[in-house]
């Protein structure tokens, strides 16, 4: 008896005394494991006689439920020991000063998403998203250009084979514009419709304003009652948060999409010289996006009644809005992932984009 209660007091010592989950193991194994003390004890016992043998089994089991419990106890603090030191070691101090050797960038085109986003998403817009690999339904059919309709050849394709069909019609493309997002849209939600689509779209092209993968955004506003002024003031303020101008000079001059009609192109003014482009300013023109009043037929694709809802839509590529803005002559240059590019014309992202807390630049900036 007494040398039970010995026993226990020498084992819980030993477990307290362990330090690592290593020796918690072996100390575990060699109290209750299967050849453990206390389970040899617990053999031991079949020489003893009956009463002793009940008397003996019940305070060794007790010992063996304390010691369980008392490792088990250790292994938690154990456990909450080593978390605490792993933390301890994986500490960020938010307050020591950037590492200039290890400033990431923000290149200009997330940049430039990131603006649009922050003035659209002021308006009111929400962010859709589409599939790089559209079928041509969405890219082109319910965009009002059916099969052989002239205005596919206006944008090339890069096809991709359906594995399922033969038919040329099956075959998907990655998507030449977002305008299919529209479509997207209106298939998922009814009117009243706000969103704008910024992502990948690719042509096969290539000099120095044109790669074959480039970032456009689109723009889709669906209610009852939308007119071409909706659309003016819309993208006047647009152009006007983006530059980060008080006014700007713009102009619409009609043009032809097949997914809007009117169509229109929109030009800011501008002072081209031979060494500068100085936007908002000057007697020449710029065009800056393509835009519209939805056709008919593209609501009717998109299951909403024209005779009920109106829209406009409009569309822009990214690159180039990036171009101009920064200043960057070869769209090449973009995605050749040079890191003395990169640290040239990129950002830090203290940069982030905000209305209020400025859109280029918040004055947390550590260039
Ligand atoms: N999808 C057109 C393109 O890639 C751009 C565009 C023009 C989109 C007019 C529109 C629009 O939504 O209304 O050239």
């Amino acid at each position: 008896m007494e040398n039970i209660e010995n026993l226990k007091a020498q084992m819980l010592a030993q477990v307290q005394g362990v330090s690592d989950m290593k020796a918690w193991d072996d100390l575990r194994v060699a109290l209750i494991g299967k050849k453990g003390q206390i389970t040899e004890l617990l053999k031991g016992m079949s020489s003893l006689p009956l009463e002793q043998k009940i008397e003996m089994g019940k305070k060794l089991n007790v010992l063996k439920s304390d010691i369980e419990s008392a490792l088990n106890d250790k292994k938690n603090e154990l456990a909450e020991k080593e978390l605490n030191a792993k933390l301890a070691l994986e500490t960020v101090d938010v307050t020591l000063p950037v590492r200039p050797e290890k400033q990431g960038r923000i290149h200009p085109v997330s940049k430039i998403y990131e603006e649009v986003v922050a003035i659209f998403g002021q308006m009111g817009f929400e962010v859709a998203e589409g599939p790089d690999i559209e079928d041509q339904f969405h890219n082109f059919n319910a965009l009002n250009m059916p099969a052989n309709h002239p205005a596919r050849q206006m944008q090339d394709t890069f096809y991709i084979p359906n594995p399922k069909s033969e038919d040329f019609d099956d075959s998907f493309v990655v998507r030449t514009h977002t305008s299919p997002v529209q479509i997207r849209t209106m298939e998922a939600k009814r009117p009243p419709i706000r969103i704008i689509a910024p992502g990948r779209t690719y042509r096969s092209d290539y000099d120095a304003t044109h790669t074959p993968m480039f970032h456009q955004v689109e723009g889709l506003v669906i209610d009852k009652n939308i007119t071409m002024a909706h659309l003016k003031g819309c993208l006047y303020d647009f152009v006007k948060a983006f530059f980060e101008l008080d006014d700007i000079p713009v102009r619409y001059r009609p043009s032809y999409f097949p997914f809007t009609e009117p169509s229109a192109e929109m030009d800011i003014g501008c002072l081209k010289t031979k060494t500068e482009l100085k936007i908002g300013a000057g007697t020449d023109w710029l065009e800056i996006l393509g835009c519209g009043m939805v056709h008919p037929n593209v609501l009717r694709a998109g299951g909403i009644d024209p005779d009920e809802y109106q829209g406009f839509a409009f569309g822009m590529g990214i690159d180039r809005l990036a171009m101009l803005k920064y200043g960057i002559p070869d769209l090449r240059t973009f995605f050749e992932s040079d890191v003395r590019w990169l640290k040239h014309y990129g950002f830090t992202p203290m940069d982030f984009s905000s209305m209020t807390g400025g859109l280029s630049d918040n004055g947390g900036s550590l260039r």
